[in-house]
């Protein structure tokens, strides 16, 4: 299997983001609240996890009933997923750049992606393999850096154009590179209709009161200004021109 963009970074981070990520504010305390705000019951329900890292999400929809399956590219953080959910999900490592062919069509009530799909150039055939897993009228909820801050942060020249980008993380142990994607707002909405779904809700997240307590300089700026943003989108009969 060829190595995806990211590989390289998580395999280096993935054992203190296992270890942070149930209490690490702009998880915990940010992307998290706003994402399970986009997800119903899903008791009895089929639930896919797309770039599951450590499994805590994984974890949260066995612990509302859910039957999960997860993925992830990376082979460390497919093992902490594997520690976390004790034999209760099907943990694959696969690359969500590449055709989900290990899944069959129509088999997922619900997917959920935290996180993850910016590091896809590819979004529309990435929300196109999405889309062919889940049953009618099922869902995809997912979060993502939001543009206006990539746009801000990275010093993108040209608004409109899907551009690779980098940056260091520092709050995972060492200094990390991280290479992503920059995607404008309307690439990823194009992409969502021309995949076949229909955007039913999109949060900006606020902190919440427990980010606060735990940082409160970031709690200040992330009421000002959006790092991330959230999709719940429903799949349509077919795809939007
Ligand atoms: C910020 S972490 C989020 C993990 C988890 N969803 C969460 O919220 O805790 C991003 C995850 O996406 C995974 N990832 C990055 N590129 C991927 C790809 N092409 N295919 C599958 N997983 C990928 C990384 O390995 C990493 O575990």
């Amino acid at each position: 299997m060829k190595k995806n963009l990211a590989y390289d970074a998580y395999e280096q981070l993935a054992d203190r983001y296992a270890e942070l990520v149930d209490t690490k504010p702009h998880n915990a305390y940010y992307d998290r609240p706003a994402v399970q705000s986009l997800i119903g019951p899903v008791e009895g329900m089929d639930i896919l996890d797309a770039g599951c890292g450590p499994g805590v999400y994984a974890e949260w929809l066995l612990e509302r009933g859910a039957r999960v399956t997860a993925f992830d590219a990376s082979d460390k953080m497919v093992e902490h997923a594997r520690k976390r959910v004790k034999g209760r999900a099907e943990i694959y490592k696969a690359d969500m750049e590449e055709p989900l062919d290990f899944l069959a069509g129509a088999s997922f009530d619900g997917v959920l992606s935290a996180l993850a799909v910016t590091y896809v150039k590819d979004h529309a055939g990435l929300f196109a393999e999405i889309n062919r897993v889940i049953k009618p009228g099922g869902w995809f909820v997912f979060s993502t850096e939001h543009p206006f801050f990539a746009y801000r942060y990275f010093g993108i020249k040209n608004y409109f154009e899907t551009k690779r980008v980098c940056c260091d993380w520092d709050g995972f142990g060492g200094s990390v590179a991280m290479p992503s994607y920059y995607h404008s707002l309307g690439s990823i909405a194009d992409a969502l209709s021309r995949s076949g779904f229909l955007i039913e809700r999109i949060v900006e997240p606020k902190p919440t009161e427990e980010f606060r307590e735990a940082d409160a300089h970031g709690f200040e700026k992330l009421m000002k200004f959006p790092l991330f943003i959230c999709f719940r989108a429903k799949k349509t009969g077919g795809s939007v021109k």
